[in-house]
């Protein structure tokens, strides 16, 4: 059914084409740059914002988990021999994914972040699972359990705040704010380097089908608690 290269070690990589390599080489610097920039940026600081110790103890749990998915992209990377300083956000030149400009300040944008933001990461994450590198892929597997529980712990957090009108407020505010950046998140339609991605194997699915997977599951997400995704004019996002 498949006529991918299966490479099951970092030392049969080595052998294979340079586009190959070169394809797998992008996917972990971009997943060890993202995974760290928004450890630091979204995750951290949200201790600080957690109104309570329960509320601190997970998100313990959500930043510890995210400094590990950079961490392993990164030890993976450097087994490749990919140098260091490209898979880190402050010596790199490769701008982290453009979400992570958006400014969050309150811990209802965290929570919204991180269902809907998580669930954007879910589906990366799930497209690597059958991927033919297998280093790629397994770290995928060990990935993926967790980001669900961040895209739950959003969900969960965020149900308990619209338990009040006020919350509520403040959560459809937030997915107002936070929604119309994700579709970004899964690039253009037409990327050159999707398709070498989809050309050997290393992903499934187009940058197109994905996004319009994420945008039907955010929509059941967000109906759940009764919030609305807001209006975007998809234009924008080719
Ligand atoms: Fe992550
Ligand atoms: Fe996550």
């Amino acid at each position: 059914m498949n006529d991918f290269p299966q490479v099951e070690t970092v030392e049969h990589w080595r052998e294979q084409p340079e586009e190959y390599q070169e394809a797998c080489r992008k996917l972990v610097i971009s997943h060890a740059i993202n995974e760290l920039y928004g450890s630091r940026v979204y995750d951290e600081p949200a201790i600080a914002w957690a109104p309570n110790p329960y509320a601190k103890w997970m998100v313990c749990r959500v930043v510890m988990e995210e400094y590990g998915h950079h961490y392993r992209f990164f030890e993976l990377g450097r087994d490749m021999g990919i140098p260091e300083e490209a898979m880190l956000p402050e010596m790199s030149e490769k701008a982290p994914l453009s979400i992570m400009d958006l400014k969050l300040t309150t811990w209802e944008e965290f929570c919204t972040i991180k269902m809907i933001g998580d669930l954007g990461e879910i589906l990366h994450v799930e497209d690597l699972v059958q991927g033919s590198f297998h280093p790629l892929r397994n770290l995928a597997r060990m990935t993926m359990p967790e980001e669900y529980f961040h895209s739950e712990f959003g969900e969960n957090f965020c149900r308990d705040i619209c338990q009040t009108a006020e919350g509520k407020d403040k959560i459809q505010a937030a997915v107002n704010l936070i929604y119309p950046h994700m579709p970004h998140f899964f690039g253009k339609p037409k990327s050159r380097n999707n398709e070498i991605y989809l050309k050997w194997g290393l992903k499934k699915r187009t940058n197109g089908e994905m996004r319009e997977d994420y945008m039907a599951r955010a929509k059941i997400t967000v109906e759940k608690l009764g919030l609305t995704l807001p209006d975007i004019n998809m234009n924008n996002y080719d």
